[in-house]
């Protein structure tokens, strides 16, 4: 059966980028504390930059890196939490801007942290129905835009940007998906158009302890599937969302600390961006060969979360 492969990705930050000591004179807190809590060092912002254009920059890396022209592109998906607008879609915004044809599908999804993956798993389904060989996943947020910036406990923790990744049928790479969600209203939640708090609001500890069992359930899950285990794959590449997380789904196998990939420190928790901004990363550090074996995972609102064994 055909499986799905990542032919090239791309990645677009905003321009300004802030450190824990810029963040500490807006709210109270400490480069200290950020640091030792969760792992992250900066966060990139955007000022004048639209969710849109950060999502079409990325598609149009992509699609550069990979030598796909936009007559080839058979849909956009594009994973957000924060679009610029209800409607249009970032995602038609992005065929507008990349020139793609007009006789595709272009929709968003919302999926939370887990965006990214939802959308790897629906682009298998429309690739088996498409005439065109490739389609095209972004994941990219202004997750800023819905932060309450006088609450330091969510604040700190999140950063702006977007990846993409152009995706094709399959037979020859092993590919391996799982999909889960368990409605939750209470835990992680952000309210919609009218409201005038639609911030995000968290239970920082019961968000913990749910993506520590979701990362650990995903990881094995999709291991068993393959008939793997952790040290038949190259890389884990885990939802940046905090490194205290990431440690103890690292704990929990007898690994070496170079299979557990992190960039956190850099970009913060970049929502459903997290996972392709760090493929991208990956690549281009030479990390990424023919024949690499990823197991991706990813866990957020909703709740949701999906596991994934992409071989590139
Ligand atoms: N700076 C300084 N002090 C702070 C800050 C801050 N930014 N935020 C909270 N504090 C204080 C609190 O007020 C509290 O003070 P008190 O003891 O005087 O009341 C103290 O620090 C401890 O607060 P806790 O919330 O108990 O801190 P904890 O050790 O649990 O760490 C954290 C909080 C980092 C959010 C942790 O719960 C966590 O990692 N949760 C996972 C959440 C996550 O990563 N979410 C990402 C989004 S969802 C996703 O991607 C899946």
């Amino acid at each position: 059966m055909k499986g799905i492969h990542i032919v090239a990705t791309g990645r677009a930050v905003p321009s300004k980028k802030m450190s824990n000591d810029e963040l500490s004179k807006i709210v109270d807190t400490s480069d200290e504390w950020i640091v030792a809590r969760t792992g992250i060092k900066s966060r990139y912002i955007s000022e004048n930059e639209k969710n849109y254009e950060l999502a079409a920059e990325a598609g149009r890396r992509a699609m550069e890196k990979g030598g796909i022209c936009p007559e080839q592109i058979g849909a956009v998906i594009v994973a957000t939490v924060s679009p610029d607008y209800i409607f249009p879609t970032i995602a038609c915004m992005v065929q507008k801007e990349l020139g793609i044809p007009t006789d595709i599908m272009a929709f968003d999804i919302s999926a939370a942290c887990t965006g990214f993956l939802y959308g790897l798993k629906i682009s298998k389904g429309l690739l088996e129905n498409m005439e065109k060989p490739y389609l095209l996943v972004i994941g990219s947020e202004q997750i800023t835009r819905i932060l309450d910036f006088t609450d330091r406990s969510t604040c700190v923790l999140f950063g702006d940007g977007a990846g993409a990744a152009i995706v094709e049928l399959s037979d020859t790479h092993l590919y391996y998906q799982r999909v889960w969600a368990s409605g939750d209203d209470q835990v992680l939640t952000c309210l919609g158009p009218g409201n005038a708090e639609a911030f995000l609001q968290m239970d920082g500890n019961a968000v913990y302890r749910f993506a520590v069992k979701a990362a650990k359930e995903g990881i094995d899950t999709v291991l068993q599937d393959a008939g793997l285990t952790v040290d038949d794959v190259d890389y884990i590449l885990c939802h940046q969302a905090n490194a205290r997380i990431i440690d103890y789904v690292k704990k929990k196998y007898t690994v070496s600390e170079d299979k557990f990939f992190i960039n956190l420190d850099e970009y913060a928790n970049t929502s459903a961006a997290s996972i392709p901004i760090a493929l991208d990363e990956m690549w281009e550090r030479g990390m990424i060969k023919d024949g690499t074996k990823i197991v991706c995972v990813a866990f957020g609102a909703g709740f949701t979360w999906s596991s994934v064994l992409l071989t590139f």
